[in-house]
């Protein structure tokens, strides 16, 4: 019942280790030196001697060349890349109302050109440029698409509608679909990526999936289940999970088998949705909407490689100025919420595309909409923002606006990653751990360490599970006698602390002695001088005492 949505911007990355082992050099061949180390063929691992594996992120043996090196553990790995949010500008006919009051077209498309030009002279360029006459079917092919393969391959996507009021992002995203439409060509984005998501999965015989969705909107600065159909609706929250990111708690999320399934889930959500109607949208949409697509797909057969990726399809409200709308009452107050939560995302495409403030903080805080966008912005996703604009000249500098944002938008980096699955790394990390405990395990009882493949039978695997229970608790008894041992040095430590206090203190009271009068009395010529024997021999005890207190304070008491 919970989605999530990782930051990456808060995982942890270890340290990565390279061991590199040189070749034997002159010197200790003509000493006769042996290598000490044996190399795991196909594993990170090194032996040492006899018994003590270890196993690193990279192990290089001493064949190893300084190409191999570099290209291995220094070149940046492919899922530390990062990637530009692609933009995709998207401009609507004009509409019968543009019509009648007179409006004309501000804006020229330069043909073959991802460009275009707002009124006589400035010119934007963008990923894909859409002109009026493009069909929902190109937009589809030609910049959601490929979004698809990534997803499969595991990577997190983002599809994010934005623009000002009535310029398309509804239409574009598929947000008012019910299945009457499923056969024209004006079905948009949302609907299509369903359809190709079936297709390609049907294509994947060998692969398991597991395909959840989950539909919310931010209305008035609250998150709103629109899968919920209960009357007793649970409050949503979101929670900040130092490990798997922004988590929102108490969202319906539907496991669905066929693309019907999905479909009906898309219906459900677009009917339950807030929309309202406006001097500039006649069904304007009152709130931000994300509909996510979670799948989890495994090879059959193969449970350690589970891999979990995410879609997020995002229809914005718009932009809009209370002047042009005429809103009043409920419809002004969702304005104003509206255009607060589309300010809090400039601020933060700002702060994540502007160069010069570059590693300033982002403020994802904010506001709901960016809190939940945070992976799609400067984070774990492959994103594109379909800029929608109108090309009414009556909405010039709205458009401008919006060309002017989404310029921004281009100019932020993402970090995609493979998303495996946690508990698949940490079987992995299992697999492995009972790998290196058998190695040890053999090698103190005289035997020869097998290697494992990952393939064994299923009673091999089992009995090494046992082993690695037995050495478990072994570990165990040796940590709990290690442990004692611990505590009981330092016992001894603070003994010796305050044996050396005791010591120091003794040390200053012989030095007080030393220092005192009665030592420096010459005792000899007194014990000479006396005749009475008795007074003499207690003299000379004295004496004693003094010549004991003067070897006592020289150093190591000598
Ligand atoms: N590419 C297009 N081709 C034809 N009609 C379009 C196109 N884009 C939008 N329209 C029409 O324009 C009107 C407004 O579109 P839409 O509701 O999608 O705007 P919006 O950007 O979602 O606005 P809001 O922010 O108010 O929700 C609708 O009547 C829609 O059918
Ligand atoms: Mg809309």
């Amino acid at each position: 019942m919970a989605g999530s949505m990782t930051k990456e911007d808060e995982k942890v990355i270890p340290v990565r280790v390279a061991l590199r082992c040189r070749p034997l050099v002159p010197k200790e061949i003509n000493e006769g030196c042996q290598c000490c180390l044996t190399f795991v063929s196909g594993e990170p691992q090194v032996i040492v001697g006899n018994d003590k594996a270890f196993t690193y992120d990279y192990v290089f043996d001493p064949s190893t060349e300084q190409e191999e090196v570099f290209n291995t553990a220094v070149m940046t790995k492919e899922d530390e890349k990062v990637i530009p949010v692609r933009v995709a500008l998207r401009c609507r006919p004009l509409v019968p109302k543009e019509i009648n009051e007179g409006c004309q077209c501000c804006l020229t498309f330069v043909s073959g050109e991802p460009q275009v030009i707002v009124g006589n002279d400035k010119a934007f360029t963008y990923d894909y440029v859409f002109d009026p006459s493009t069909e929902q079917e190109e937009v589809f092919n030609t910049a959601v698409s490929q979004l698809l393969l990534g997803l499969f391959r595991g990577y997190n996507a983002t599809v994010l509608a934005y623009g000002q009021t009535g310029s398309g992002k509804t239409f574009s995203m598929g947000g008012t679909y019910t299945s009457e439409q499923e056969n024209e060509s004006t079905v948009g984005v949302i609907p299509r990526v369903i359809r190709r998501i079936f297709q390609e999965k049907s294509k994947c015989a060998d692969c398991e999936f597991l395909l959840s969705v989950s539909y919310l909107e931010i209305y008035n600065e609250e998150i709103l289940d629109l899968l919920c159909t209960s009357k007793d609706k649970p409050i949503i929250s979101i929670r900040e999970d130092p490990k798997d990111g922004i988590k929102i708690v108490g969202l319906t999320e539907k496991e669905v088998f066929t693309a019907h399934e999905m479909v009906g889930c898309l219906e459900l959500g677009n009917s339950a949705r807030t929309v309202g109607s406006t001097a500039m949208n006649a069904a304007s949409s009152r709130s931000h909407a994300i509909f996510t697509i979670s799948l989890e797909q495994r090879r059959k057969g193969d449970k350690s490689e589970i891999m979990v990726s995410k879609l997020h399809l995002v229809d914005l409200a718009g932009s809009e100025r209370q002047k042009k709308t005429k809103a009043e009452g409920d419809r002004l107050k969702e304005g104003i919420s509206i255009n607060r939560g589309l300010l809090s995302l400039g601020n933060v495409i700002s702060a994540l595309g502007d160069e010069s403030k570059k590693g300033t903080f982002v403020p994802y805080r904010d506001s709901k909409l960016t809190r939940l966008l945070q992976d799609s912005l400067g984070g774990n996703s492959h994103t594109l923002m379909i800029a929608c604009v109108s090309p009414a000249d009556s909405n010039i500098e709205e458009t401008i606006n919006t060309l002017r944002y989404a310029d921004r938008a281009r100019k932020i980096k993402n970090k995609p990653v493979l998303n495996v699955d946690p508990r698949a790394v940490e079987m992995k990390r299992l697999k492995q751990q009972v790998q290196e405990l058998q190695v040890m395990l053999l090698h103190a009882r005289g035997g020869v360490a097998p290697v494992l493949t990952g393939s064994e039978p299923v009673e091999n695997v089992s009995d090494i599970l046992e082993q690695n229970r037995c050495l478990q608790d072994e570990n165990g008894k040796l940590s709990r006698e290690l442990s004692e041992a611990v505590g009981q040095t330092a016992l001894m430590f603070e003994r010796i602390i305050m044996m050396e206090q005791t010591n120091e203190k003794l040390q200053s009271k012989l030095e007080e002695l030393r220092q005192h009068a009665a030592c420096k009395v010459d005792l000899q010529k007194m014990v000479e001088t006396l005749e009475d024997q008795e007074l003499k021999e207690n003299m000379e005890v004295i004496q004693n005492l003094q010549q004991l207190i003067l070897e006592l304070q020289m150093p190591n008491g000598n």
